[in-house]
């Protein structure tokens, strides 16, 4: 069978898709209302979301901040792997992307699960650590990608020793030019040198193409 390297990845990704992550109403229905208000089409796909939603069982979280909404897709996926009780905090600096964020999570039953906190991430992350917030057991930064290394600064503190940072968008193509050090790069050798993470990159796939997700075990608290 010959195929094209794009037609190989779409194929991978239906594969998971259809196997292990397809969609029900109320994630089908939030995409289609993130289309139609206009949002860019920058979700994670399902097969990524049902890695986040694993990621997010497998340690029994009961908190998990994420950093970017958009309209609630990865939210979705993440919320749904909490207790009744568990909690999801997203930060969204765009107050549309956080309307329609709303009523998708009301959409898939999970207003009482999930708090959006609009405005700069930076700032929530200040006031959240000023407020002494109790300790996440997951984060996932997934918003402007040259703000990771400063939400790993700020939200580090915020994980407790035994939780996950995740990261999206970790893997492209300037990863192979060595002197490229933009976008999630400076994250991604920060993460990977801090001695406080174990973390390794996974690929993900895109539709046609392949990105990845850092995925980093708080083993200390150990600074950087
Ligand atoms: C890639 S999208 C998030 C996608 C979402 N996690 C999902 O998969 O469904 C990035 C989001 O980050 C938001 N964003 C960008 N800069 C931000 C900032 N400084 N603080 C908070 N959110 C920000 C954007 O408005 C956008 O909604």
């Amino acid at each position: 069978m010959s195929l094209s390297q794009e037609e190989r990845v779409m194929g991978y990704d239906a594969y998971i898709t259809e196997l292990c992550a397809k969609e029900d109403e109320a994630l089908r229905g939030a995409r289609k209302r993130a289309e139609k208000a206009g949002l860019p089409a920058i979700a994670v796909p399902a097969s990524e979301g049902k890695l986040l939603h694993v990621l997010v069982r497998s340690i029994n979280a009961k908190r998990i901040l994420e950093i970017g909404t958009l309209g609630g897709y990865s939210a979705i996926w993440m919320a749904r792997a909490l207790p009744s009780d568990g909690k999801l905090i997203s930060l969204e600096l765009e107050q549309r992307h956080a309307e329609i964020a709303t009523e998708n999570l009301k959409q898939a039953g999970l207003s009482d699960r999930v708090e959006i906190r609009v405005g700069a991430a930076l700032d929530s992350l200040a006031t959240m650590r000023t407020a002494n917030e109790p300790l996440f057991d997951v984060v996932f930064i997934d918003a402007d990608k040259s703000g990771y290394l400063d939400y790993l600064k700020a939200a580090l503190p915020l994980l407790r020793v035994g939780g996950l940072m995740l990261a999206d968008n970790t893997l492209s193509d300037i990863v192979l030019d060595r002197t490229n050090h933009e976008r999630t790069k400076p994250y991604c050798a920060a993460a990977a040198a801090h001695p406080a993470l174990l973390s390794v990159i996974t690929p993900a796939l895109r539709d046609d193409h392949i990105d990845g997700l850092m995925i980093s075990l708080k083993i200390s608290d150990a600074q950087g």
